[in-house]
C-alpha cells in the first residue's frame, strides 16, 4: 500500500502498478514492475525520485531497455524511466584546420541510434561507428558504449544529471565520468547516485570518420573516393545487420542484449598460454595497454564448447554471433541464468578466465 502523499506531488506523475516489463526490453523477458513512472520531464524524475524516498520503495532507472536482463518476478519497487526528448544543437568555434566545432545536447530519453543519424546527417562526426545500437542517448555513458573503435566518452562533454544524494540537479564532466572500458562512475563507484538527465556530446562538423577497425574499413571498401560519415554508417549497419545485432522484430537471433559479456582485459602472458593450448590458431585480441590484451569473449566461449546457435531450452546463443545470448521465444529469465552460468564455468575452466556479464541484473536476489 501507497501512504497517501501530497496531491501535487502525485499529480504531477502518471503512476501505473503492475506494469509488464519484458515489452520494455530487447531481451522481452522478465515480470512486472509493481509501480512504473514515465517521466516526460526532470521535475517529474525528481517527483518519482521523492515518491521512492517517501514510500521506502527500491527504485531502478530504465532507459531503453537494450542492456537488461529483468528476473521472472520482475521489480518489487518503482521502476523509473526518464524519457525525456529533445536535441539542441550549437556551434560553438572553429578548429585550427577550419571545422566546426559543435555542441549537440541529447535528452536521455532519445533513442540512440536516431540520434546518431542526426548528428550523420548533419556531417557531425564522433559518433558515426556507433550505429545501429539500440537503446536511450541517457544509457550511453553509464556503460560508456563502444564499437569498432569508437566510445561515447571520446565525444562525450558532459553528462547533466540529478543527484539522488542531494536531490540537485548537476553537470558532470567527461573527467569526472571516470570512463574507461564498458564503465563509468555510473555502474561503478558511484552507482545509483545519479540519474542522468541529458548528455552533450562535442562533434566537428565536417569532420573525417574513424575508421579504426580493418573490418570496417573492408566493409566501406577501399574506392577511390574518401568516405563519409554516412558511408560509415552504412557500412557500420551492415555489419551489425549480419551478426543480428541491430534489433529487428523478425529475426529472432537479435532478441538479444547485444554483448551478454564484456571482453576480458588479461595480461600478455594469458594470451601466450591460450596460444599453446591452440597451436594451429591464430587467437584474435586486440592491445589494451599497459602489458594488458583484450580477448573477445566470443571467441573463448566458442572454444569453450558454446557455439552460434547453441539451445538451451528457450534461451539460447544466437546463430549469427556467440557473444548474444537470445530469448529464442517464450525464455524465461532463469534459463538465460542458467546457460549464462553454464558459460561462465565452460570458460572458467578451460583458459581460468572468468567472465563479466555486461548487462544489468534487475530484480534478481
Ligand atoms: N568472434 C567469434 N565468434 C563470433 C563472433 C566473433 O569467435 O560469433 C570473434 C572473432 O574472432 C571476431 C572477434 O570475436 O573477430 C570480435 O568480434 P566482433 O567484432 O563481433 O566484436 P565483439 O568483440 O564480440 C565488441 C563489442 C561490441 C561492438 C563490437 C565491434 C564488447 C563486449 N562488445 O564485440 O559492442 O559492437 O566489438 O566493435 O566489447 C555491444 O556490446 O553490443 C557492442 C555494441
Amino acid at each position: 500500500m501507497l501512504v497517501p502523499l501530497p496531491g501535487t506531488l502525485t499529480a504531477k506523475l502518471d503512476l501505473q502498478e503492475n506494469v509488464p516489463l519484458a515489452p520494455l526490453t530487447t531481451l522481452k523477458i522478465g515480470g512486472e514492475a509493481r509501480f512504473f513512472v514515465k517521466a516526460a520531464t526532470a521535475e517529474q524524475v525528481a517527483a518519482a525520485l521523492t515518491l521512492a524516498d517517501s514510500q521506502g520503495l527500491d527504485l531502478f532507472v530504465l532507459g531503453g531497455g537494450s542492456n537488461v536482463l529483468v528476473s521472472d518476478s520482475g521489480f518489487d519497487g518503482l521502476v523509473l524511466q526518464p524519457a525525456l526528448l529533445g536535441i539542441t544543437y550549437a556551434e560553438v568555434g572553429e578548429t585550427a584546420s577550419g571545422q566546426g566545432a559543435v555542441l549537440v545536447t541529447a535528452q536521455a530519453g532519445e533513442d540512440w541510434d536516431s540520434f546518431v543519424e542526426y548528428c550523420v546527417e548533419r556531417e557531425l562526426a564522433g559518433i558515426e561507428c556507433l550505429s545501429g545500437i539500440p537503446g536511450w542517448v541517457g544509457g550511453t555513458p553509464v556503460q560508456n558504449v563502444g564499437a569498432y573503435g569508437q566510445e561515447v566518452s571520446e565525444t562525450i562533454v558532459s553528462v547533466h544529471c540529478l543527484d539522488r544524494q542531494s536531490a540537485q540537479v548537476l553537470d558532470l564532466s567527461a573527467a569526472q565520468c571516470e570512463f574507461a572500458y564498458r564503465r563509468s562512475i555510473f555502474n561503478s563507484t558511484l552507482r545509483d547516485r545519479y540519474i542522468v538527465l541529458s548528455v552533450t556530446f562535442g562533434l566537428l562538423k565536417k569532420g573525417a570518420p574513424k575508421l579504426a577497425y580493418p573490418e570496417l574499413q573492408k566493409a566501406v571498401g577501399t574506392g577511390s573516393a574518401i568516405p563519409t560519415l554516412s558511408d560509415v554508417r552504412k557500412a557500420v549497419l551492415n555489419i551489425r545487420r549480419g551478426k543480428s545485432m541491430v534489433i529487428d522484430p523478425d529475426d529472432a537471433n537479435s532478441r538479444s542484449a547485444g554483448s551478454f559479456f564484456k571482453n576480458p582485459v588479461v595480461v600478455r602472458s594469458k594470451l601466450t598460454e591460450i596460444e599453446e593450448i591452440f597451436p594451429q590458431e591464430s587467437v584474435p585480441f586486440y592491445d589494451a595497454g599497459n602489458g594488458m590484451v583484450k580477448i573477445p569473449a566470443a571467441w573463448l566461449i566458442e572454444k569453450a564448447g558454446f557455439g552460434k546457435g547453441f539451445s538451451h531450452g528457450n534461451a539460447g546463443i544466437s546463430s549469427n554471433h556467440s557473444l548474444a545470448l537470445i530469448n529464442r521465444g517464450g525464455a524465461a529469465a532463469a534459463e538465460l541464468v542458467s546457460l549464462k552460468e553454464m558459460i561462465v564455468d565452460a570458460v572458467k575452466v578451460m583458459f581460468g578466465i572468468e567472465l563479466s556479464p555486461e548487462p544489468v541484473f534487475v530484480g534478481f536476489e
